[in-house]
């Protein structure tokens, strides 16, 4: 046995061997393909156990990058102290095989510092959610959207602040329209504390954030990991037979029910795609965006440590042929 190995999970060997790491941006970092977030479904209102579970089973299955937000549940922060108390059960040993992110940037607590991007924000919020983990450090600190009112000075000030004080190793942005993420990410360099990497939306559904950010990531050597890749579940075959009581969209929450009728007839389309291939929708959704070199991570969401498991089965198929992308594409923009 190697001093590495604990005994919980598999041999890193195994845990290691079907995942693929990609390097983000110009960075010395590896991000796992396929990194899993926490922003549903790791609440207080969730079942713990089933949380523990899914955890665990992305770790040993090779993610390691684990995303979360001071905000994310419900209730707010309760995802980030879920996870701090399993990674106190069953992490501690491997805190540098992870790669651990928190954010501030959406409302958190009352008040005029409790939101966006003043450095009385981002800097308080960094050090509650250290706590509510029980971390010395983050792996990746992100300003969570861009801020209009605060000078981008200030909000990039203080991501290289909390990474000088050791409070995280690395700053990222998330939700940053093109032109700020230029702006943001020249301070940052000027700064000497260079921005690893670009949160956003995209999926096969919301194209367009990724179709105007990704010529900006390469020229600038950063790295993206894209979110809601499965469009919160409608690009899985989850709707194709109406809505699931224990589905998002029946909560009504983020995810409205007609927003899930109205895509419908792309995503029947599009699973005829995925059959012929030999993949879930949910496996083709993934695979198209590892497939395309503009995606350092995809950064899914998961229920169940059954829906993990078929979506990590992504990575065996990720080439499409000129055909399929051309019926996709044509899917897509109808
Ligand atoms: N930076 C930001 O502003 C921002 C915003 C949003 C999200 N994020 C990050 O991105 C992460 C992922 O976002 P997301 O949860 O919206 O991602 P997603 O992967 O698009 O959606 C996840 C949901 O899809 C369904 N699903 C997943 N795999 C499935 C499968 N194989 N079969 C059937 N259904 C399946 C599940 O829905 P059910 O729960 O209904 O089963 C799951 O909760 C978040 O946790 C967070 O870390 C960041």
């Amino acid at each position: 046995m190697r001093i590495m190995d604990y005994g919980v999970y598999r041999a890193a060997e195994d845990r290691y061997s079907t995942m693929q790491y990609n390097r983000c941006g110009k960075s010395g970092v590896l991000m796992p393909a396929i990194s899993l977030g926490l922003w549903q479904n790791f609440g207080f209102v969730n079942n713990y156990d089933n949380c523990e579970k899914i955890l665990k089973a992305a770790f040993d299955k090779g993610i390691t990058c684990f995303d979360l937000a001071n905000n994310y549940g419900p209730p707010y922060g309760s995802a980030e102290r879920n996870f701090g108390r399993i990674f106190d059960r069953n992490f501690k040993p491997y805190r540098d095989e992870m790669l651990i992110t928190s954010k501030a940037g959406y409302d958190m607590w009352p008040g005029p510092y409790g939101n966006w991007g003043s450095k009385k924000y981002l800097v308080a919020s960094c050090d509650q959610s250290l706590k509510r983990m029980g971390l010395d450090y983050l792996d990746i600190f992100y300003s969570h959207r861009y801020d209009p009112e605060t000078p981008l000075e200030e909000t990039m000030g203080a991501l290289d602040y909390i990474v000088r004080s050791g409070r995280a190793l690395y700053a990222g942005l998330s939700n940053y329209p093109a032109d700020k993420f230029v702006e943001a990410v020249a301070i940052l360099r000027r700064l000497g504390t260079p921005c690893l990497i670009h949160q956003i939306k995209y999926s096969m559904l919301v194209r367009e954030i990724g179709e105007s950010l990704f010529g900006a990531h390469e020229r600038e050597g950063i790295g993206c990991t894209t979110f809601s890749p499965l469009a919160q579940g409608q690009l899985t075959d989850r709707y194709l037979n109406g809505i699931p009581q224990d589905s998002r969209a029946a909560r009504e929450g983020f995810l409205k029910s007609a927003m899930v009728e109205e895509n419908l007839p792309k995503v029947r389309a599009l699973n005829e795609v995925a059959k012929r291939r030999g993949q879930t929708l949910a496996q083709m959704a993934i695979s198209w965006q590892l497939g395309s070199g503009n995606v350092s991570s995809v950064l899914i969401g998961v229920s169940s440590t059954e829906q993990l498991d078929s979506n990590l089965a992504a990575l065996d198929n990720t080439v499409f042929s000129a055909e399929e992308m051309a019926e996709i594409n044509k899917i897509l923009e109808a």
